[in-house]
């Protein structure tokens, strides 16, 4: 059975910090804070939807964490100004590693998806604006589910609409409760470590495989198929 990839996209595959350059207009030498603290109530806040059932879109997440981490900071951003914001974060750009990365999977033979929790039309926009749609055979959103990761009920909708069993599809994320959901759901996973100082929640559920860069994968998730072969055999 041919594998399966299952990328993650915001943080993985789009760099939600290409906002920075845009936060400094109006925060000056707090953008990257702010950026951060945006990013992590942005998750938050799907977590907590996910947990209450109280599903809004990965949008709606974005824009509530955009209005609380404004009033946290007391900037003096008015709607324009966040709807401007908004925008950036609907063409934020790859990673520097993505293309080539992507283009070795795909020589690969992998089958190839974006895994998000962002729409499907969010997704399709961010792919596409970086050139990069032309890799993923198709894009699977939480949205057709109404709830985020890392519900253990987002992965098998993940693994259904990919026609892919557990076994062979990974995930392949920088976030490490997404890695630690799909290993939990019986999917591999590959943790992307792009940054040294990145740390994995130490629950004791590890990712199948660390790469550095998109570019090691395709031989790493290729030397774990082996490693799993030849101890069945
Ligand atoms: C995504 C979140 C995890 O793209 O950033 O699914």
């Amino acid at each position: 059975m041919a594998v399966t990839l299952a990328f993650d996209v915001y943080g993985t595959l789009i760099d939600t910090h290409g906002v920075i350059a845009a936060l400094e207009k109006y925060v000056g030498d707090k953008a990257t804070e702010f950026s951060a603290t945006w990013r992590d109530k942005q998750l938050e806040y799907s977590f907590r939807r996910g947990l209450m059932q109280n599903y809004e879109n990965f949008a709606h997440c974005t824009r509530n964490a955009l209005d609380y981490t404004s009033a946290y900071y007391k900037t003096a951003l008015g709607q324009n100004d966040k709807e401007a914001l908004l925008d950036v974060y609907k063409v934020l750009p790859a990673f520097d590693d993505v293309k080539e990365g992507l283009a070795r999977a795909q020589n690969s033979g992998f089958r190839m998806f974006a895994f998000s929790n962002g729409s499907a039309e969010a997704v399709e926009m961010l792919l596409n604006n970086s050139g990069i749609r032309e890799f993923f055979m198709g894009v699977v959103s939480v949205d057709e589910m109404k709830s985020y990761k890392p519900n253990p009920a987002v992965y098998s909708h993940f693994l259904r609409r990919a026609g892919a069993v557990g076994s062979e599809a990974w995930l392949i994320s920088s976030n490490s409760f997404d890695v630690i959901g799909a290993v939990s759901s019986g999917m591999r996973a590959a943790w992307v470590k792009r940054s040294a100082d990145a740390v994995f929640d130490p629950w004791g559920i590890e990712p199948t495989v660390t790469v550095h860069s998109l570019l090691n994968l395709t031989e790493q998730v290729i030397q774990e198929r082996k490693k799993s072969e030849s101890s069945l055999s």
